[in-house]
């Protein structure tokens, strides 16, 4: 597929025109790095979670669905480290007042040559200083020192103003998973090692431009924490970093527009890190994260809940506190990254252009899309529509030419058109075409359902 034709402004667009992601709060001059999904849009992103979670829980030997609360007890954040570290450097331009991250102005002035998580505060400010790197919205080089800006979005809870306690909108799902670690342990009678998935919001507070949604404060991670014994980390790390490539692969996107980073700069406690970037139009960027993250995690939680967090193995009798390998991928980042690897134009024989989202039939938002060639062909073919909807998501269009019709199910990536004509009322049969190759097979109706079926299995 040509990545050339895949521009960022071009996506927008075809998002906002055919119903899957809208500005947030747009009537209101929207709300910087929100995004509503709408009605396309919401079926993607939800077939996205489905195919993650049959292939992390349902398909995965040992692994445990959890949901757990937004809001956690504050005491979460302070052993996890976010109250205390989860912050970037910013710096104020004291001409336009635009903040801007010390780490992004170098990283975008070195255009990539200099690594800035190598680089301490006071590093940062005299690079800055000695290249005069100017402000990206006005030019100037009017800075102020650089601070630390924490990305957690307080809120408070309690019944009047003066017994207010601070808590924050949870900034990844993971904590929830450790918290739980001994919870589900117990109740699904797990044996190390063992997994707890989880899908859910998490909130950022962040400074950066967006990239449409890319980076937004409010978004959906998918996260797998791995619970194991020390010495078999290293194993599960490996194969976690091939299980989280084989499913990028798995639902459509292609091995060379992926590549693994290893991390340059390990966080104290981690044995080894490393993200699976792609080829976003604006460059590689980081998709997902894989990390071993030892034991760190839930012997913080022992520290500060005063709780046990020990296994009992119940071979040896040994009692240990697991090391954990964490696999955590945003699920609109990976759907940003679906629809530009979907994205195509193609140049049609008669020399016009047709836009086509190339999803894999297992997760496109529509399967099917029901279409009469005439009015008084409607009644049978809303009968069909009624029916296929039983099994499929399924769309039904009766206005505009039938060229136009299919030009706007290939925008949304429908893998099937079932078109109804009149032989469709003499011999209960249908033409339906491949949106890939525009081929077209005549079939009965009573066939329709085994043939999709089994073309957009997971
Ligand atoms: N528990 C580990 C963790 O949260 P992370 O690298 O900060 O690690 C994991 O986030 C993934 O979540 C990223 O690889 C990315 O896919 C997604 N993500 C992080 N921040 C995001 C943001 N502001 N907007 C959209 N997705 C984001």
């Amino acid at each position: 597929m040509d990545k050339k034709a895949v521009t960022m402004d071009k996506l927008v667009a075809l998002c906002k025109n055919r119903g899957l992601i809208f500005q947030g709060s747009e009537i209101y001059g929207g709300m910087g790095n929100t995004w509503d999904y709408g009605p396309v849009g919401v079926e993607l992103k939800n077939n996205i979670k489905r195919a993650w979670w049959k292939k992390f829980v349902q398909e995965s030997d040992n692994s445990f669905g959890i949901d757990a609360a937004i809001l956690m007890n504050s005491r979460v954040w302070d052993a996890s480290g976010h109250t205390t570290s989860f912050s970037d450097p910013q710096m104020d331009c004291k001409n336009c007042k635009t903040r801007s991250r010390a780490d992004n102005l170098i990283e975008a002035h070195s255009k990539g040559k200099v690594n800035p998580d190598l680089m301490s505060n006071e590093e940062m400010q005299n690079y800055i200083a000695e290249h005069k790197v100017a402000c990206p919205k006005c030019g100037a080089f009017n800075w102020t020192p650089i601070r630390q800006f924490n990305l957690m979005f307080e809120t408070s809870r309690g019944v009047t103003d003066e017994n207010q306690n601070k808590i924050y909108l949870r900034p990844e799902t993971a904590q929830g998973e450790f918290v739980n670690f001994l919870n589900v342990q117990r109740t699904m009678r797990a044996k190390v090692p063992f997994g707890i998935a989880q899908i859910g919001k998490a909130f950022r507070n962040e400074i950066t431009p967006g990239n449409f949604t890319f980076r937004t404060i409010e978004f959906e991670q998918m996260e797998h924490q791995l619970f194991c014994k020390e010495g078999q980390d290293h194993e599960f790390y490996d194969e976690y970093k091939q299980k989280a490539f084989n499913f990028l692969t798995s639902i459509g996107i292609s091995a060379e527009h992926l590549r693994f980073k290893d991390h340059d700069k390990l966080a104290f406690y981690a044995k080894a890190a490393c993200d699976i970037q792609y080829l976003y139009p604006m460059g590689w960027q980081e998709l997902n994260g894989i990390h071993n993250r030892t034991n760190h995690d839930l012997s913080r939680h022992q520290e500060f809940s005063g709780k046990p967090m020990q296994y009992l193995d119940p071979y040896t009798n040994e009692k240990y506190i697991p090391y954990v390998v964490e696999y955590s991928i945003g699920a609109d980042r990976l759907t940003l990254a679906i629809l530009c690897e979907a994205y195509e134009e193609e140049t049609l024989e008669n020399g016009e252009t047709r836009v086509v989202m190339h999803f894999a039939p297992s997760i496109a938002p529509y399967k099917v899309a029901v279409l009469p060639l005439q009015k008084n062909l409607n009644e049978k073919a809303m009968q069909v529509y009624k029916d296929l909807c039983k099994d499929f998501m399924c769309s039904y269009d009766e206005a505009g030419s039938i060229g136009k019709r299919y030009r706007r199910q290939d925008e949304i990536g429908t893998p099937y058109c079932v078109t109804i004509d009149f032989e469709t009322l003499e011999n209960n049969t249908v033409t339906l075409r491949d949106r890939d190759t525009m081929e077209q097979v005549r079939l009965n109706i009573s066939d329709l359902k085994n043939y999709i079926q089994e073309k957009i299995k997971f």
